[in-house]
């Protein structure tokens, strides 16, 4: 029965950490990880291929159930597979990201990867990092964590990691496009961005991953 394998939920804006402490945690746990907004990457992606108008729900509609989603370990490393094609470092474009907000608040999108969300959930326990992991896909998880961090923290974190690949932005700009996606985010009609009434929430900003890492895994029982 997939309900007893443990499910940790950990949702939160984007720049709050959630991604890099989920697959820190996933991979001390040995458990399944789940990253959810890649699957809706892939079909801002796909949809971009296409050359689909962001505006034209139904045909982005048939373009979530027209796309394959495959995740692969490739050397070390988690490819997501686009129709066949390697997509990942695609995937992580902020055009990819703004694809992905604008699609994401098509409920029948959302509907439609609904099931292939919930199939990652696989002993010995899944790790799910998103929006809406603990609200709407993993209601009855056990284990349910909210991160958050100020916007302007948000955008640094987001500023050195661009500065990193060599992408030239400003901090301004950066700050301005986290306000409108977290607006657009918690904002939609449907699955908006809220914690779950049963999360544990924990503020990010000043804080170091490793201490996110470890006050997540506190909140699971001891393995030793
Ligand atoms: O976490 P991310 O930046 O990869 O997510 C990209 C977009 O996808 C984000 O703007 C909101 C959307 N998303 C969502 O609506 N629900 C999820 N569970 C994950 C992502």
């Amino acid at each position: 029965m997939t309900a007893e394998v443990p499910v940790l939920t950990i949702d939160g804006p984007s720049g709050s950490g959630k991604g890099t402490v989920s697959r820190l945690v996933a991979a001390r746990l040995g458990w399944h990880y789940l990253d959810s907004g890649a699957l809706y990457r892939a079909v801002g992606v796909a949809a971009g291929w296409a050359n689909l108008d962001l505006g034209d729900a139904a045909a982005l509609v048939r373009c979530t159930f027209d796309t394959t989603i495959g995740f692969e370990e490739r050397g070390g490393e988690l490819r997501v597979l686009v129709n066949g094609h390697d997509a990942t470092d695609e995937l992580r474009t902020e055009t990819a990201g703004a694809a992905a907000s604008a699609i994401a608040a098509i409920p029948e999108v959302r509907a439609a990867l609904k099931d292939r969300q919930r199939a990652f959930r696989r002993a010995p326990g899944l790790v799910a990092d998103g929006r809406d992991m603990g609200t709407v896909i993993f209601p009855d998880a056990g284990y349910k964590v909210f991160l958050t961090a100020s916007a302007e923290e948000r955008a640094e974190r987001r500023y050195k990691q661009l500065k990193d690949k060599g992408v030239s932005v400003t901090m301004d700009g950066l700050l301005r496009e986290i306000l409108a996606r977290d607006a657009r985010d918690a904002n939609r009609a449907v699955a908006p961005l809220r914690p779950a009434d049963d999360a544990v929430r924990i503020d990010t900003t000043g804080l170091g991953i490793e201490e996110v890492v470890t006050q997540v895994l506190a909140l699971l029982p001891r393995r030793d």
